[in-house]
C-alpha cells in the first residue's frame, strides 16, 4: 500500500514550537506515513533555536525572512515559493498551525494544489478581525480552507461549529504546545544547558522575576510606548522585583523597548530564548507580563499568574481558570495589577494554582490517530 504522503509547514517559533511534537509523532509512523517538513522561515533565528532544540532538518526551506518585512510581500512570496514544493512532494496532506501569514499563505496555496488541508490548533476566536491584527483574519480563512480542524478545546470545537464546519471535521485534541512543553522539562531536567547556566548569572534569585514578553502588531507604537513606561514604573517602584525581558527580534519591538528601558539597573534585556532556557524562566518566574499566545497556554501548566497585555484574547479557558487577566496596554492598568500581585499574598495565590486548560500532552497522538483513521 502507498503511504500516505504528509507536508508540515511552518515558519515562526510558536508554530514550529507547537509542530515539533507533531513532526515527532508522524515519524514514529512512518511505516504508514512519509512525512516531509517545509519551513518557509517567515522568522530565522527564531526558528532556527527551535529546529536545533527539537533536531528537526526540513526538507524544504524556503528562506523567506527579510529585515523589517511587510505583511504584503510576505504573503505572496510564501504563496508564490511554495508551488514548486508542493508540484514535487505532492502531498496528500498539509498541515498548517494556528494564525500566521505562513498559516493561511500555505492553506492557500495548499488549496490550489490539491492536498487535504489539516489545521492544528483551529478555531480560536476573538470575533474582531482587527484584534490579533492580522491573526483573526489568518486563523478564519484558515478555517475556511481547511478539510480537517483540530481544536484545542471544547469552546474552539464551538467556536467552528457556530461557523457551520461539520462536527465530523473537527476532532478536539487538547494544544500540542502542551505536548511540547511536557516533553521538553523532561528534557530540560536532563541536559546540561549553556543558556541556562548564563542566565542563572544575570538573574537575583533574592528577587521576585517578572519575566515580560511582548510583539503583537496591533500594540506596536504607543501600545509599545505605554507597556514599557509601565514596565518602568514597576521595576523602579519595586526594589525587591527584577524584571527579564528576552526583546523579540522585530524592529518595531527592539526601538522602543531599548529607547525607554535600557540603563536600568532591575530590568536585563537579553535576546530570545531557545525554547529550553525560556521554559526555565518560566518555572523561576513569580509573574509573567506578556502579549504572547503561546505563553497564556504554557504558564497556567506551570502555576504562573499572567498578565496579558491585549484588550480581548481567543484563550478564554486561561481567564475563566483565574491564571490570567487582561491588562490591555494602559499603563495605570498594567502597573495596578502588578502591584496587586506583588502586594497582596491571597490574590497572588489564588492566581498561581495550576491548571491545565489546554492539554494533556497527547494532542500530537490524537491527530495522527485521526489521520489514519482515514
Ligand atoms: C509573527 C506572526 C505572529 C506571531 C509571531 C510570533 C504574522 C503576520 N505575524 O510576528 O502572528 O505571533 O510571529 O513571534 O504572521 N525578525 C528577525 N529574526 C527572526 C524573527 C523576526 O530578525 O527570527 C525580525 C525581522 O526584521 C522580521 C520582523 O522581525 O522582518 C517581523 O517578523 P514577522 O514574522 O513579519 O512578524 P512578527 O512580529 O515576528
Ligand atoms: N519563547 C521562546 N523564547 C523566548 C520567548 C518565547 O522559546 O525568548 C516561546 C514560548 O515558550 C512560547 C512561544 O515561544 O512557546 C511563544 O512565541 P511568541 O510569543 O513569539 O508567539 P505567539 O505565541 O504570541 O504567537
Amino acid at each position: 500500500m502507498d503511504k500516505k504522503r504528509n507536508l508540515i509547514i511552518f515558519g515562526t517559533r510558536p508554530e514550529a514550537i507547537k509542530m515539533a511534537p507533531l513532526v515527532k509523532e508522524f515519524q514514529k509512523n512512518n511505516s504508514v506515513f512519509e512525512t516531509k517538513v517545509c519551513v518557509t522561515a517567515q522568522h530565522r533565528e527564531m526558528l532556527d533555536q527551535v529546529l536545533e532544540f527539537f533536531e528537526i532538518v526540513p526538507d524544504f526551506d524556503l528562506d523567506l525572512m527579510k529585515p523589517n518585512q511587510n505583511l504584503y510581500s510576505l504573503t505572496a512570496d510564501i504563496i508564490t515559493q511554495l508551488k514548486p514544493v508542493l508540484e514535487d512532494f505532492k502531498p496528500d496532506y498539509i498541515y498548517v498551525h494556528g494564525d500566521t501569514s505562513t498559516t493561511m499563505s500555505a492553506s492557500i496555496a495548499g488549496f490550489y494544489s490539491g492536498a487535504k488541508i489539516c489545521h492544528v490548533e483551529a478555531g480560536l476566536r476573538t470575533h474582531n478581525k482587527r484584534s490579533p491584527f492580522p491573526e483573526e483574519i489568518n486563523r478564519q480563512v484558515t478555517g475556511r480552507i481547511a478539510d480537517y480542524h483540530f481544536a484545542p478545546t471544547i469552546q474552539s470545537k464551538e467556536n467552528l461549529l457556530n461557523e457551520n464546519i461539520a462536527n465530523d471535521d473537527i476532532l478536539v485534541t487538547g494544544n500540542t504546545v502542551i505536548d511540547a512543553l511536557l516533553s521538553s522539562s523532561e528534557i530540560v531536567k536532563n541536559i546540561d544547558n549553556t543558556e541556562i547556566s548564563n542566565l542563572k548569572k544575570i538573574i537575583d534569585s533574592s528577587k521576585k522575576i517578572i519575566l515580560v514578553t511582548g510583539h503583537r502588531r496591533e500594540n506596536h507604537g504607543q501600545g509599545f510606548i505605554n507597556i514599557c513606561e509601565a514596565l518602568k514604573d514597576i521595576a523602579l517602584s519595586h526594589t525587591d522585583v527584577q524584571i527579564i525581558y528576552p526583546v523579540h527580534l522585530n524592529p518595531h519591538v527592539q526601538k522602543p523597548v531599548r529607547d525607554i528601558l535600557s540603563g536600568i539597573d532591575n530590568i536585563k534585556l537579553i535576546d530570545p530564548l531557545a525554547y529550553p532556557a525560556f521554559v526555565w524562566l518560566m518555572t523561576q518566574s513569580y509573574l509573567i507580563i506578556t502579549d504572547s499566545g503561546g505563553v497564556q497556554e504554557e504558564a497556567p501548566s506551570l502555576g504562573k499568574p499572567v498578565l496579558v497585555m491585549r484588550d480581548s484574547t481567543e484563550r478564554p479557558e486561561a481567564v475563566e481558570a483565574g491564571t490570567v487577566i487582561l491588562v490591555g496596554t494602559d499603563k495605570e492598568k498594567i502597573v495596578n495589577e502588578a502591584n496587586n500581585l506583588l502586594n497582596d499574598n491571597e490574590r497572588y495565590n489564588s492566581m498561581s494554582a495550576l491548571h491545565n486548560p489546554y492539554g494533556d500532552g497527547k494532542a500530537c497522538e490524537r491527530i495522527v490517530t485521526f489521520i489514519q483513521s482515514l
